[in-house]
């Protein structure tokens, strides 16, 4: 459970609005975590130990009640102080002052918001100018949650901390960068929001260019918060600008033997939100120019599959006879989930007597099979971000700047999209996707790799 000797001595207070007590909130919580871990895995001295950290505070987020009370129960706490704020973005604003007027918020307090942090460039700007306000940078921890994932960080180790890779992360052995974030699970119940936002608002404007930011980036001087943001924050601002959908293809999923597609989920008949994006992205800089970057995510496909890409140049010339089969390029593949682990394909003799014969072979490490036992207890990524928010470490937290840059690159995408007169193209549910999406690639003779 959580990270022991670390938490000593700390609490949880859970503010809402519901009407609960202390011991509700604690059966609340037993029940979540029981159900969560199943039948007979809690520790049960754990468990208890748990349980005593919690209390509740009923609080109403817009209004005064509850304030004092919340204050009250942190009097006499001089450490570190993390507000949590798991609510709705237009509370942000509001509850923040609160913190701050109330007497909650001391020099040490930390602020957590996740996403979405806007919905435009304007409107992120203005919750970056309210929090400013009330609390420095340094105090504010904004989640996307992927950084938080072991095998994206793992991305930052394996780049820089291996020699081999530097001399040829770049455009001169990288062909493209593929990055897929595919689901099998559709909108299910969040088809309100997920209809007000589509894939776009949704994953792309901060999982996958996130990810894109690590792969993309020039290796920072230090690990260290703000030198690892400042190089993210340079790639989105080299980012070259799209003109219009040429670059992007939207697709919403269709329901398959008798299952809803994404306008029953969404319960909006006529939606043209897209459950689907596929972009391809280029950075205009000296590292990556003549390289793309293609990324895609969407819901329905046909396996839950996250996977970044790293696909070289082919060898400059073959030295075999055609006989043999021709070369395929090497491809460096970072499998996020499931299945955390890397691979490297490479070309080699097929074995055995039948002369020189080339097939392909992957050069293998899963996380399972590589760390035993510590590989298959690999930290939930809340829970990774949640201890560094507990140790004051913004490393993998966004910064303003980066957010703000993230969305000036995605607004023009989001109005050329909401001005085209076409839907966006329908494909099977589990399936991999609409067709223009792979004509995406085509057309620059190359292929996505599969969706398995
Ligand atoms: C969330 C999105 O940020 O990420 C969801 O809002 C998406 O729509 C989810 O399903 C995917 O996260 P993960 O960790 O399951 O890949």
């Amino acid at each position: 459970m959580l990270g022991g000797q670390a938490l000593q001595g700390s609490r949880i207070i859970a503010a809402a609005r519901r009407e609960l007590d202390a011991d509700g909130f604690r059966h609340m919580a037993e029940a979540a975590l029981r159900n969560h871990a199943g039948p007979g895995k809690l520790d049960p001295d754990q468990l208890a130990v748990f349980l005593a950290m919690l209390d509740y505070v009923r609080i109403d987020a817009e209004g005064e009640g509850g304030w004092a009370s919340l204050c009250d129960r942190l009097e006499g706490s001089e450490r570190m102080r993390a507000f949590y704020l798991s609510v709705a973005p237009q509370l942000f604003g509001p509850i923040s002052e609160r913190l701050a007027t109330s007497g909650c918020r001391t020099p040490d307090t930390r602020l957590v918001v996740e996403k979405p942090l806007g919905r435009d460039l304007e409107s992120a700007q203005a919750l970056n100018r309210q929090l400013a306000t009330l609390f420095e940078e340094r105090q504010i921890y904004r989640i996307d949650h992927y950084l938080g994932k072991e095998t994206v960080q793992n991305l930052m180790a394996l780049r820089f901390a291996n020699a081999l890779f530097e001399p040829i992360w770049n455009a001169r052995h990288v062909d493209h960068v593929q990055i897929t974030v595919a689901e099998r699970v559709g909108v299910g119940g969040r088809g309100a929001y997920y209809d007000r936002n589509g894939a776009i608002r949704d994953m792309m404007q901060n999982h996958l260019l996130q990810l894109l930011c690590l792969i993309a980036m020039e290796p920072p001087a230090h690990f260290e918060p703000d030198a690892v943001r400042d190089e993210k924050l340079k790639v989105l601002r080299s980012l070259k600008p799209l003109d219009g959908l040429g670059d992007v293809v939207r697709g919403q999923y269709r329901g398959i033997n008798g299952e809803a597609g994404y306008c029953e989920d969404a319960e909006n008949p006529g939606s043209r939100t897209e459950s689907f994006v596929a972009i391809k992205a280029e950075i205009a800089n000296w590292r990556w120019n003549g390289a793309p970057f293609y990324l895609r995510t969407g819901k329905r496909l046909r396996a839950r599959m996250s996977e970044i890409a790293v696909v070289f140049k082919d060898a400059p010339h073959s030295i075999f006879p055609e006989s043999a089969g021709g070369t395929r390029p090497n491809v460096l593949a970072i499998r996020l989930q499931p299945d955390e682990g890397i691979t490297l394909r490479l070309t080699i003799k097929e074995p055995g007597p039948g002369g020189m014969r080339l097939c392909e072979a992957p050069l293998d490490m899963t996380f399972a099979e590589t760390m035993g036992a510590e590989g298959l207890s690999m930290p939930d990524a809340y829970e990774r971000l949640v201890m560094d928010v507990i140790r004051g470490d913004q490393t993998l937290f966004m910064r303003g700047d980066e957010v703000e840059a993230a969305w000036r690159w995605i607004d023009p995408i989001i109005a050329a999209a909401e001005a085209a007169p076409e839907r966006p193209q329908s494909y099977d549910s589990y399936s991999s996707g609409p067709e223009d999406a792979l004509m995406l690639m085509h057309r620059d003779g190359r292929r996505w790799r599969a969706v398995a």
